[in-house]
C-alpha cells in the first residue's frame, strides 16, 4: 500500500517523513529540507547548456504545499540553498520572493553548506537566517555534512542519499532516501528535483527509507 508520509520514531521524536522529500517533526511544527540547489537549472542555461526551465518554481511550489499542508511555523534548510553564484538570477528572485511573500510568517534557517560559501547567502528579503556552520536545536545537531564526532544526533544533508533496488533479481530502481545511520543521524534526501544522487551502500545499523515522490516505505530489508 502506497503511502506519502511514514511515522518514524527516532531520538525520542515521532517523526514524519514526507514523501516529499521532507522531514516534519510534528510536535514543534518544524520542516526540515537538505540541498534545494535553487536556480541550478538557471546556472546551466547561463552557461549555454540547454536544460529546462521551472525546476525552482516547482521546487518552491512543493515546498509552498509542504508548508501548507502541514501548518509549519518553522522550515530548516540543511544546506546547499543556491547551487552557484550564477544561480542567482533575477528569474530567481523573483521566484524566491513570490514563495517567501506566501509564507510570512514562516521562521527560515538556514545552516550553510558546501554551495552555498561558493553562492553566497540568500537575499535579505527572503528573510533566512543563516548558522555558518553547524546549528544546535531542540538537542538535534543541524549541519550540511554529517558531523563526527558530535554530541547531539545530527541532522544532515550533502550526500543526496540514494537507494538502488532489484525486484526479482531483475530489473533496478533508483530511488532517494532517507538515511539513518543507527541512532547517530539521518541524511535526507535532496530536496531539489534538478540534482544528482549518491547511492547508500548500508551497514547493518542503518535503516534506509526510499521515496518516488509520491510514496515513502522503508526498503531496509530489501538492500544488500
Ligand atoms: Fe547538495
Amino acid at each position: 500500500m502506497s503511502r506519502s508520509s511514514l511515522a518514524f520514531h527516532w531520538q525520542g521524536v515521532d517523526w514524519q517523513l514526507l514523501a516529499d522529500k521532507a522531514l516534519w517533526h510534528p510536535g514543534e511544527k518544524t520542516l526540515f529540507i537538505a540541498d534545494p540547489h535553487f536556480g541550478k537549472s538557471a546556472s546551466f542555461r547561463s552557461a549555454g547548456i540547454p536544460v529546462p526551465e521551472g525546476a525552482t518554481h516547482d521546487d518552491c511550489q512543493r515546498l509552498s504545499l509542504l508548508i501548507e499542508r502541514t501548518s509549519a511555523i518553522r522550515l530548516v534548510i540543511l544546506g546547499d540553498f543556491f547551487h552557484n553564484a550564477a544561480s542567482r538570477s533575477s528569474s530567481v528572485h523573483r521566484v524566491l520572493t513570490d514563495w517567501r511573500k506566501r509564507h510570512t510568517d514562516l521562521q527560515v534557517e538556514l545552516v550553510r553548506g558546501n554551495h552555498d560559501h561558493a553562492a553566497g547567502d540568500p537575499w535579505p528579503d527572503l528573510k533566512v537566517r543563516v548558522h555558518p556552520s553547524s546549528w544546535t536545536w531542540k538537542g538535534f545537531c543541524c549541519a550540511h555534512t554529517d558531523q563526527k564526532p558530535s554530541s547531539h544526533p545530527v541532522l544532515s544533508g550533502h550526500v543526496h542519499p540514494s537507494v538502488k533496488l532489484s525486484v526479482q533479481g531483475r530489473r533496478v530502481y533508483r530511488l532517494p532516501c532517507f538515511w539513518f545511520r543507527g541512532q547517530v543521524s539521518c541524511t535526507l534526501p535532496s530536496f531539489g528535483t534538478f540534482t544528482g544522487s549518491y547511492t547508500v551502500e548500508p551497514s547493518r545499523e542503518d535503516c534506509l527509507i526510499a521515496t518516488d515522490g509520491h510514496s515513502i516505505m522503508n526498503v531496509t530489508q530489501w538492500v544488500a
